[in-house]
């Protein structure tokens, strides 16, 4: 039998097998706070020396003191970290502190050989959860005095000797009774999820970050936050560890405290800075509790079950906020299953949760009722503080890449690409002017962190150089500190948080190299195995997790607490406290809102963005062909083409290739199908290789036409491509015109020069293009069966639909339309390129924006066909003389090749049939 838990399997027995996985993870949860809370603090010490104010009732304070007027010293500063182990299991590593070598098994075991990415998670999530930690917990600086010596093991890169790593910092709030106790260390950031990262664990590091006006945080005019003299870092609450994405982080939610100030300023002018930034602080430090919530956490937990839990931690699943309606359905089954008789939940929990103990009974009520705004706060009797363990689990550094990618907004082309060691500490400051926020963003959006796995350290952190310290090697470090503090090496663990052990190596990876490294440096003892190692080894996991179930067991405890325990999530959740317009802000606000308003550039980018800690790309949301014509050519452009250009001098080959299956999986997640996108692994039958850019049609003044050939189309896609492979087939060039309207479908025109092209002449621009060729009688390449594909009627497709509407959308009470329009390419671009093989793309690609390409002329005249090719060239004669030019087609953007323009964009064809 598998050591591992059951519960995701039920996810596949549909809603109400979730809902089992919901009640079993709740009841995991339950059995966690009754056995796994161990507090080691004493506070009526703490308690004797503090006095709760007026304030302290509705405001968070600067140490944390006061959260719980009962126990006022709960949760604040420099209160011990409590243990989720017995403690007779936590007692620190002595004899064993060094075995294995800790170098070594950093060496072996984590030392990345190849960046392997989280490809469900974008690098805004590594940012994040560090910027998250940081608001949770900090051992302080390490002592000086008597280092940790670790030789260094043989064929080590630095040579023989001994590398130097300080021991963590010793509770000097001991005392001699204690003497029996494990170790213990103090947390020097306040415990509570109240934003200390930004706004310190101190009075004296928050007066350090107010500016003392209308309750805001200091910020100068270019958004940059004051720096430290001598480290160059910025002022903020907790500024260790520090590099370019605390950096972005840390100026977001400052800006975003003071647009909240700004708020409770306009609606309250007669409040006090105190009073504001009192407020601003609450509000601020929810809305991020909020989005690690319901956002951060479904990102990296990707899991229906979880989903619904981490929704039901915040809301409950009957509650207000978010995508509360899909949930209620749900909700109403899951009662209906429980009242019957034969309730398939009974069945597959194998108990009824109705009847068991009242455990279930809660777990049940919890996920119905949510946690956030609870009558009361309840730390099931044991007061809050964070764990060792919970440090542990969250020692995540393969997170990191080992470069910083940087993009302009909507390129997927790398325009500088910076080694992380150049973005840590005052270089961070530095880059985020001179790389601009709005960019870095949008390239964290894009690239992905590492995997949370074995081997994953990038280099830099395996040499961290650190002011006054020297240079450290992280992955040893993460190593030997929980040996130091007594967290249980990996199967103890497992058994004290009430997982499975593992019974031999292989239940963790099948790997070879893997299960080598791991008994040989283990000496073939699983007991011996590090929490971190295991952690990072194990290969099961829950679909979409990003970490394993041991990490997972650890934070399912912690996340409920950490709202639970605190009055200002539970109790005084409520407008007198954060005021009305508090509330409303936490609860409509999501990470997007946030990196939106204050970065109104990446509006293009964040179209239809849901959750952005995954990878951004293109969204085409329910709404979309609601919008206006502009928005929506736009997303196409910049979500589409743009983010999948393909790199210089990487153009395909021009045989079809199925680069669909590849960008498929990486943007279109949330594509529905919808006529101007393609359905995924969609690859077109035929053109499959060309260019595309934005044009706008501009009509002659009174052409006698309608609709978009009268009002003309600002924003339209064009796309030119040839036929098959020229070398195989001839050069056979096409054009594909997409017009966006407002609020209704694009409108598609292509056209070709014949269904057999111009034979070896290469010059795109050669000839003109229609959307109605005549078949050819000697048709011997066999196009017209390709062409087949597309419509019965394959050498004619209609263009009466460009005349029923205008681009903004109005109808046209009586349209009249062209038989057959033509695309003759303007002086301009005729002769401009050669004739001779070549890739024509290359030539379109130096077309300038600005150019015109392409006079529309157009003829009314009856489309008349006949079995006599002569008589046939006749009427096509016939009707060329009479067209007249309607308009002209304009490049408003240069031309880019891309996936996303190969196999992505759809041109639907008004067809014979169609008309
Ligand atoms: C450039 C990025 C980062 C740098 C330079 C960095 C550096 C450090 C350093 C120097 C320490 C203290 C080591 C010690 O105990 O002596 C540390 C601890 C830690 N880091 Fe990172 N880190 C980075 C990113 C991250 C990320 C993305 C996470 C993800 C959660 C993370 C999680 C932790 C945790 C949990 C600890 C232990 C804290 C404690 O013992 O109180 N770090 N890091």
């Amino acid at each position: 039998m598998s050591v591992w838990v059951t519960w995701p399997a039920l996810t596949k027995l549909g809603t109400l097998g979730i809902f089992a996985g919901l009640i079993t993870l709740a009841m995991e949860r339950e059995a966690l706070f009754e056995n796994n809370l161990i507090d080691v603090e004493n506070y009526e010490r703490h308690n004797a020396d503090i006095t709760c104010d007026p304030r302290s009732e509705i405001a968070r304070t600067e140490d944390g003191t006061c959260n719980i007027l009962s126990n006022p010293s709960e949760g604040s500063v420099y209160m011990r970290f409590s243990r989720n182990v017995g403690l007779s299991a936590a007692h620190a590593e002595t004899d064993t502190l060094l075995t294995p070598n800790p170098r070594e098994v950093s060496n072996v075991l984590m030392a990345r050989d190849e960046f392997k990415p989280a490809p469900s998670l974008n690098f805004i999530a590594a940012a994040w959860i560090q910027f998250m930690i940081h608001d949770w917990f900090d051992h302080g600086p390490n002592a000086e005095a008597d280092p940790i010596q670790i030789p260094l093991p043989a064929g080590d890169p630095l040579g023989s000797g001994t590398m130097s790593v300080r021991r963590t910092q010793a509770d000097p709030s001991r005392t001699p009774d204690e003497a029996a106790l494990p170790q213990t260390f103090r947390n020097h950031n306040t415990h509570w999820w109240d934003g200390s990262q930004l706004y310190g664990s101190s009075k004296e590091a928050s007066d350090k970050v107010r500016s003392f006006v209308d309750g805001k945080l200091k910020i100068d005019a270019n958004n940059r936050l004051p720096r430290e003299f001598v480290s160059g870092k910025p002022v903020t609450g907790f500024n260790e560890n520090w590099w370019l994405g605390l950096s972005m982080l840390h100026q977001l939610f400052t800006l975003e405290h003071n647009a909240i100030a700004d708020r409770l300023k306009a609606r309250y002018p007669d409040k006090d800075d105190q009073w504001l930034y009192d407020k601003a602080r609450l509000i601020n430090s929810a809305l991020m509790a909020k989005i690690h919530t319901v956002e951060w956490t479904p990102a990296v937990i990707a899991n229906p079950v979880t989903e619904r839990a981490m929704y039901s931690n915040w809301w409950g699943l009957l509650g207000q906020g978010g995508p509360r309606s899909d949930f209620q359905e749900e909700v109403r089954k899951l009662r209906e299953d429980l009242a019957k008789s034969d309730s398939f939940i009974t069945r597959i929990l194998g108990f009824d949760p109705n009847l068991s103990d009242g455990v279930g009974n809660s777990a049940i009520d919890h996920a119905l009722t949510g946690i956030v705004g609870s009558a009361a706060t309840n730390n099931y009797g044991v007061p809050f503080s964070l764990s060792e363990e919970f440090v542990a689990v969250y020692r995540m550094h393969p997170l990191m890449r080992d470069n910083i990618e940087v993009y302009d907004i909507g390129s997927n082309l790398v325009s500088r690409t910076i080694p992380l060691q150049n973005a840590i500490d005052r270089e961070a400051e530095n880059l985020l002017a001179a790389e601009r926020p709005e960019r870095l963003w949008y390239s964290f959006g894009i690239t992905n962190p590492g995997s949370l796995t074995l081997n994953n350290y990038p280099g830099f952190l395996r040499d961290l150089s650190l002011p006054l310290v020297g240079n450290v090697d992280m992955a040893t470090i993460d190593v030997l500190r929980d040996r130091e503090r007594g967290v249980p090496r990996y199967n103890e663990f497992r058994r004290q948080i009430g997982l499975n052990p593992i019974t031999k190596f292989e239940d963790l990876t099948k790997d070879p190299e893997t299960l080598a490294n791991l008994k040989r440096l283990y000496n073939n003892d699983i007991e011996q195995i590090d929490a971190l190692v295991g952690q990072l080894a194990e290969t099961v996991r829950p679909d979409g997790f990003a970490f394993g179930e041991t990490a997972f067991q650890i934070f399912i405890s912690a996340a409920s607490r950490r709202l639970m325990a605190d009055r200002f999530y539970t109790q005084d959740y409520r407008p007198e406290v954060y005021t009305q317009e508090g509330i409303d802000w936490v609860e409509h606000t999501t990470m997007v809102d946030v990196l939106k308003r204050h970065n109104p550039q990446l509006n293009s980018s964040l179209v239809g963005v849901e959750n952005a800690f995954k990878p951004w790309g293109l969204n085409i949301p329910a709404d979309y062909e609601s919008w206006p014509a502009a928005n929506k050519m736009e997303n196409l452009w910049v979500n589409g083409a743009l983010r999948t250009q393909y790199q210089d001098g990487e153009l395909p080959p021009l045989v079809p290739v199925d680069v669909g299956g590849l960008i498929g999986s990486i943007l279109w997640d949330k594509v529905k199908k919808n006529s101007d996108v393609a359905p995924v692994g969609y690859s077109k039958p035929i053109h499959p290789h060309g260019v595309m850019a934005k044009v706008r049609f501009v009509p002659t003044a009174n052409n006698g036409y309608t609709g978009l050939f009268a009002s003309g189309s600002d924003h339209s896609l064009l796309r030119l491509s040839v036929t098959g492979d020229p070398a195989d087939r001839g050069f056979a060039p096409g054009l594909a015109w997409k017009a966006f309207v407002d609020g209704q479908p694009s409108k598609n025109v292509s056209a070709l020069y014949t269904l057999s092209g111009q034979g070896g002449n290469y010059n795109f621009f050669a000839n003109e293009l229609s959307q109605f060729v005549q078949t050819e009688a000697n048709e011997t390449l066999g196009t017209t069966i390709l062409f087949s594909a597309v419509t019965l009627k394959p050498t004619l497709l209609r263009v009466d639909d460009m005349a029923k509407v205008k681009q903004d959308g109005s109808a046209v009470s009586s349209p009249k339309a062209p038989t057959q329009i033509y695309f003759v390419p303007r002086a301009e671009v005729k002769s401009r390129f050669a004739s001779t093989p070549h890739d024509f793309r290359e030539d379109l690609l130096s077309i300038e924006e600005g150019t015109k390409l392409y006079d529309v002329y157009a003829t009314s005249m009856e489309i008349k066909t006949s079995i006599l090719p002569s008589l046939n060239q006749r009427y096509a004669n016939e009707r060329r003389s009479s067209a007249r030019k309607i308009g002209e087609i304009e490049l408003t953007s240069p031309f880019i090749a891309s996936a996303f323009g190969d196999t992505g964009v759809f041109f639907k064809h008004q067809r014979h049939e169609d008309k």
